[in-house]
């Protein structure tokens, strides 16, 4: 049974008031919740300057942190990046690899992820690998062949058995931030096909991989969503930045 995980990437929001206030609802909202089986995985991805500020407010607690981005590179003269030894010693446990604005605005390749994927690997960090068609491609019907390329360049670098130590999240770019969310069926045609691509390497890597979907997950639609037979969480945008927000995604997950 793969558990659900819900995860918040902050993205470039907060400062260090409204973080520290939204960690410290999230973590007394979740010792609300009652401890069971179907009690989601929680992690937060915060901007870099607050991943120190964050861990110290989440220790003791269940919540685990993550990076929203890692270098592919170990150390050196890479001016702004992070290496995922840093991370691992800040205490991010999970990284972001690819997710789509980072493909976009800043340029970086399938292989370039595929490399980052590695290197948060090597360091002992998940990766969260994120794929993903935009609006033009899935009109075009080209939804499934976007996908393929962006997990063949992992699994080409890393081979199939890497998959099992890391997490995808299928996050459409015309559901990103729009408010127009995937139904549950799109989402789990997705999803399904993630899986069966990874089947045809591994079958047990493929049923255990936990497959997150983002793009607009609010309370109210993230039971329709985490209830498909191959969506295994949420990463969540938009309402991870309000504790209640994010709370009512993880009370929703928790009743499946
Ligand atoms: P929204 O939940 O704001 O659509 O963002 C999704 C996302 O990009 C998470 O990584």
């Amino acid at each position: 049974m793969r558990k659900i995980l819900v995860a918040g990437n902050w993205k470039m929001n907060g400062d260090s008031a409204a973080n520290s206030e939204l960690i410290g609802g999230i973590i007394s909202g979740l010792s609300g919740i009652a401890d069971s089986a179907a009690k989601p995985d929680v992690l937060v991805c915060p901007p870099f300057p607050y991943l120190a500020a964050v861990r110290e407010q989440i220790a003791g607690s269940d919540v685990q942190l993550g990076a929203q981005n890692v270098s592919e590179h170990p150390s050196g003269a890479h001016t702004g990046e992070t290496s995922p030894a840093m991370l691992q010693e800040m205490g991010c446990t999970y990284a972001l690899v690819g997710h789509s604005e980072r493909r976009a605005l800043y340029g970086e390749t399938s292989e370039q992820v595929a490399a980052k994927f590695a290197a948060a690997l090597a360091a002992g960090i998940t990766p969260v690998l994120c794929v993903g068609e935009t609006l033009q491609q899935r009109e075009a019907g080209n939804t499934e062949a976007v996908i393929n390329e962006q997990l063949a360049a992992v699994l080409d670098n890393s081979g199939i058995g890497a998959i099992a130590s890391a997490v995808i999240a299928y996050e459409p770019v015309w559901a990103i931030g729009t408010g127009m969310t995937a139904t549950p069926d799109q989402a789990q045609d997705v999803h399904r096909f993630i899986r069966v691509v990874l089947e045809a390497q591994d079958a047990d890597v493929a049923a255990g991989v936990q497959i997150l979907y983002g793009g607009s997950v609010k309370g109210d639609n993230a039971a329709g969503l985490f209830g498909m037979p191959d969506i295994d969480g949420g990463l969540i945008g938009g309402a991870s930045l309000k504790a209640a927000d994010f709370l009512a995604i993880v009370e929703a997950a928790a009743t499946l």
